[in-house]
């Protein structure tokens, strides 16, 4: 059976209820895919004929977890970038039907394999972070064919690559053209046919709203997710991005995974994340892209306890951001996050908000060995530094994805 057994790491586990459960000189051994052995370096098992890698200090983190993207989408939106410099809002924007809308044309317009092909530097740049899991959401299809497309690509990017893909179906994004004044009527077809057939193809995780004015009501989106309830899938929802509609509340009350984006939601609200356990998915790359004031409640979530996730986001809309480091330093500058809360917004926490926290997300025995060798000998240094990429080597469920950087 194949071991790896790495020595002389400093070890950021994530296994604590708080800040990087750090064990300096430890050792790891790794079999079968999984993490078999942790603990000090002097106690280190005897192993016969194990990969040995020493670190010599280096840092050691569980993969990263990007659990909010919108990887796969036809065209860019560069120029609604120029239209927001000269002072459009994301809303106007998407109220004269561009935003949302125009890329929905171009990913209706794109065939599969121009949309993988579209996808493929996006997911590059994840891969060269030392991200190990990437959550997928349709929503630029609006119709069964398109959102299936959609689907198809993330689950391909996933076989053809060392990375886990998690895909999340979200139909009701916004309302296609073709139902302009009809949106219950999108939301049933939602309901009775795009969901259920991209359901069938074994295409969805997990089911997802935008509850917001420019999208879905909230008794719409309480549809959309008695439907994805029924069939057994979890939920999570976009809310409180632009206003407060109460989404969150509604989600978190319905058990959703997460709730993502929150700058609206109202301190006292927060309560109720913590009583149905659902994880509050920041968003900070949306937020500095549409040069947005309000700040997510982070007072009242650190006192409630609620595990705050950090994600990508990345879309060509609101945050054409592919770079979780890039993510956390905006987390800590932007909403005043710890380097500590950054990485766990990343990793266990992100594991949480998809459900997959008992595999993923921190280094503990039994856990998949999705492991990132940095070139960094302090956890806080990846979310300090900016333009500087220290992943030395990567491993995906006991694979070696790229180990370019393990001596040096
Ligand atoms: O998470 N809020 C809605 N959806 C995306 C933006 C999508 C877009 O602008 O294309 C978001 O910010
Ligand atoms: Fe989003």
């Amino acid at each position: 059976m194949p071991q790896t057994l790495f020595i002389n790491a400093t070890i950021a586990c994530l296994d604590s209820e708080s800040g990087y459960g750090l064990r300096e000189h430890g050792a790891l051994l790794v079999e079968a895919g999984k993490i078999a052995w942790l603990g000090a370096m002097q106690d280190q098992p005897a192993v016969s004929d194990a990969e040995v890698i020493d670190c010599a200090g280096r840092l050691l983190t569980p993969g990263l977890i990007d659990c909010h993207s919108h990887l796969v989408y036809g065209g860019d939106r560069a120029d609604e970038f120029e239209m927001r410099l000269e002072g459009a809002s994301y809303a106007e924007i998407a109220q004269r039907g561009g935003g949302i809308i125009s890329t929905v044309n171009a990913t209706r317009a794109a065939s599969e394999a121009e949309l993988f092909a579209q996808a493929l530097p996006r997911l590059n740049s994840l891969l060269a972070e030392g991200v190990t899991t990437v959550e997928i959401k349709s929503g630029y299809g609006l119709d069964s064919g398109n959102e299936i497309k959609m689907l198809r690509v993330a689950r391909q990017l996933g076989s053809e690559f060392q990375i886990r893909v998690q895909k999340t179906f979200l139909g009701a994004h916004a309302l296609p053209p073709e139902y302009a004044g009809r949106s219950d009527d999108y939301i049933e077809r939602v309901c009775v046919e795009m969901l259920p057939r991209a359901h069938a193809e074994g295409l969805v995780d997990a089911v997802d709203v935008f509850i917001e004015s420019i999208a879905f009501s909230l008794e719409q989106g309480a549809k959309v997710f008695a439907c994805a309830q029924a069939l057994g899938l979890p939920i999570k929802a976009h809310v409180e991005q632009l206003s407060d509609l109460g989404g969150a509340v509604m989600a978190a009350q319905r058990g959703a995974l997460s709730v993502d984006h929150i700058e609206y939601l109202a301190a006292t609200d927060v309560a109720s994340l913590a009583q149905n356990e659902t994880v509050a998915v920041l968003l900070p790359g949306a937020f500095y892209v549409l040069r947005e004031t309000q700040l997510p409640p982070l007072t009242a979530l650190r006192e409630h306890k609620v595990p705050m996730a950090l994600a990508s986001d990345a879309n060509p809309g609101s945050s054409p951001v592919t770079s979780l480091l890039l993510i956390m330093n905006m987390a800590c500058t932007l909403f005043r996050m710890t380097p500590a809360e950054a990485l766990r917004g990343v990793t266990i926490n992100a594991a949480r908000a998809l459900g997959l926290a008992t595999e993923i997300g921190s280094i503990e025995v039994g856990k998949q060995a999705d492991i990132v060798l940095w070139n960094v000998t302090k956890p806080s240094m990846l979310s300090y530094q900016i333009g500087i990429n220290p992943c030395a080597a990567v491993m995906q469920a006991g694979n070696w994805r790229s180990q370019a950087g393990l001596s040096r």
